[in-house]
């Protein structure tokens, strides 16, 4: 059985103070529900350590929200992988769409990334997601599969256990356009079979593949409710508790 897992991505957003407070607010109604769900957050690099001392104990995962596939270095502005362990994270977030639109991030560097979390025993969030006219091109499935062969190009079977695929159509991020159930549990079940193919069946069921794209209390219900989807890539809803919160308790609702 897949665990929902309900994700975070603070973006380059909060300060200090916010932060804490939103670290606080999650951690104060999540270990009622961590039963059934996962949850993690991914504040700014810098926040790190703060949301850690308020997260710590409660079950709340912390993960970062990229990273960079070098050893500790002269790489300036860059954050090591050593960096987010030390500061108590257990997954990072890799290939967001705004990594790869914004910075040029590429599959191929995606995938030294990939990689070198694993070998770090980090959990990757490997997001993966169309442009809107890829979409309208009818190309979804094709950018899916080339996303998909190059991020996790040399991948094992064994390493694709502390893999959780985040599908994120890239026109649905911060847009408050958000696929229809329908759309996100054809691509969630493209991709599925993807893994089917490329690895096997058991690997293929056993791996999450969360949804991101203005996830939202009211929508989360539905969308989690689809066979393929296993939880949510949240952004903007994940800035407030009293968004953030409902979003997990729809998770704890149709995982029973
Ligand atoms: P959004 O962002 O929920 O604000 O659309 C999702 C994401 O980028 O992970």
């Amino acid at each position: 059985m897949r665990r929902y897992l309900i994700a975070g991505n603070w973006k380059m957003n909060t300060n200090l103070a916010s932060a804490t407070a939103l670290a606080k607010g999650v951690a104060a109604a999540a270990p009622k529900k961590l039963a059934k769900v996962d949850v993690m957050v991914a504040p700014p690099a810098p926040y790190l350590l703060a949301v850690r001392d308020v997260v710590k104990g409660t079950g709340v995962d912390l993960g970062g929200q990229n990273a960079s596939e070098q050893a500790p270095g002269a790489f300036t502005g860059e954050v090591a992988l050593d960096m987010l362990l030390d500061t108590g994270c257990s997954s990072v977030i890799l290939g967001h769409s705004e990594r790869r639109t914004l910075y040029g991030e590429t599959d191929a560097i995606v995938n030294k990334k990939v990689h070198a979390a694993l070998a770090k025993g980090l959990q990757v969030v490997l997001c993966v997601g169309e442009l809107l006219e890829e979409r309208k091109a009818e190309k979804t499935n094709q950018v899916l599969d080339t996303q998909m062969s190059g991020s996790l190009a040399g991948v094992t079977s064994e390493q694709l256990a502390h893999v959780v695929v985040a599908y994120e159509p890239v026109w649905a991020i911060g847009t408050g356009l958000t696929a229809s159930p329908e759309q996100a549990q054809a691509a969630h079940a493209h991709l599925r079979n993807w893994l089917t193919a490329r690895y096997n069946a058991s690997s293929a069921a056993a791996t999450r593949i969360l949804y991101g794209g203005s996830v939202k209390p009211d929508n989360a219900r539905e969308l989690l409710s689809q066979p393929d989807v296993d939880g949510a890539l949240v952004g903007g809803a994940a800035l407030k508790p009293e968004l953030f919160v409902p979003i997990i308790e729809a998770a704890v609702a149709v995982a029973g």
